[in-house]
């Protein structure tokens, strides 16, 4: 039986034993209490409080100005929705980049006031000493390599990363460093299936992608761009399941329609 089948709760070793099984690892976004408890339910291996978040919830262009008290208000929501998957939360920019102790101290915040399980980092090389310090005091952690958009400002734009043979020998290594950090995965993010099956070929922990191609231990998408609530955002790996945002819209305008014409409420809507 599959391994997914058999477990009440998912852990980052059975995430390392379905790569070892070769089973794939299915993970989701979630923000809130309420769609992170529909995700629960339907069984998903893992949720990520990402630091989308910030464009999701808030309505920021980027990543970047999410706060490391605005992450942890997000993360506990899920984690009281949550009895079976891992929860994994983003260390938001600049509360883990500047010195290892301040990233220590970020990480620690959210394991204590979320309850949360991991938490996961943006980079390689340049962050591994933040990396080690946040894993010696036992607190598991995700990386995420590729295009990152914390560092967006350094990119320019959003396309496809690791194309070119340095970035892609760097990413390689970069995989190869936080793997033996002990890092329990890493995130993939935009960047040619070929190199990413590669890195997954590669490396003993699971590699979750996102544009990354089919050739990775499990999939990510954020929950709201594949539910269709959000519209602008259409990159060719989004797969759209629904399309949410048109139907609250109708939802809402009969709302106001019944509101307006006297038909809501009704008899039976009142006391
Ligand atoms: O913040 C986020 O949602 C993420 C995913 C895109 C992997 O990091």
């Amino acid at each position: 039986m599959s391994l997914h089948k058999q477990v009440r709760k998912v852990t980052t070793h059975v995430l390392n034993a379905m790569k070892l099984r070769g089973e794939k690892i299915a993970m989701l976004t979630a923000y809130d209490y309420t769609l992170a408890g529909i995700l629960d339910k339907a069984k998903i291996d893992a949720i990520l409080v990402g630091d989308s978040a910030s464009n999701v919830m808030s309505g920021h262009e980027t990543t970047i100005p999410i706060t490391l008290n605005e992450m942890i208000y997000h993360a506990s929501a899920v984690v009281r929705a949550v009895s079976r998957a891992l929860v994994i939360v983003d260390l938001p920019f600049g509360t883990y980049q500047g010195n290892s102790k301040e990233a220590l101290f970020s990480a620690i915040r959210i394991m204590k006031e979320t309850g949360a399980h991991a938490v996961k980092m943006e980079g390689g090389r340049e962050i591994l000493e933040s990396v080690e310090r946040i894993l010696s005091a036992g607190i598991p952690v995700m990386g995420h390599l590729g295009l990152m958009p914390q560092s967006i400002h350094k990119f320019g734009t959003y396309i496809v990363r690791a194309t070119d043979e340095n970035e892609a020998k760097k990413l390689l290594e970069d995989a190869q460093i936080l793997e033996n950090a002990g890092c329990f995965g890493i995130v993939l993010e935009k960047v040619p299936a070929s190199l990413a099956k590669k890195v997954a070929k590669e490396r003993k922990i699971p590699i979750i992608g996102i544009g990354a191609g089919p050739d990775v231990d499990g999939q990510i998408l954020v929950l709201h761009d594949m539910l269709g609530l959000t519209q602008e955002f259409s990159p060719r790996f989004l797969r759209r399941y629904h399309n949410l945002n048109q139907e609250i819209l109708g939802s809402v305008s009969s709302y106001i329609e019944d509101v307006r014409s006297h038909d809501f409420p009704n008899k039976n809507e009142q006391y």
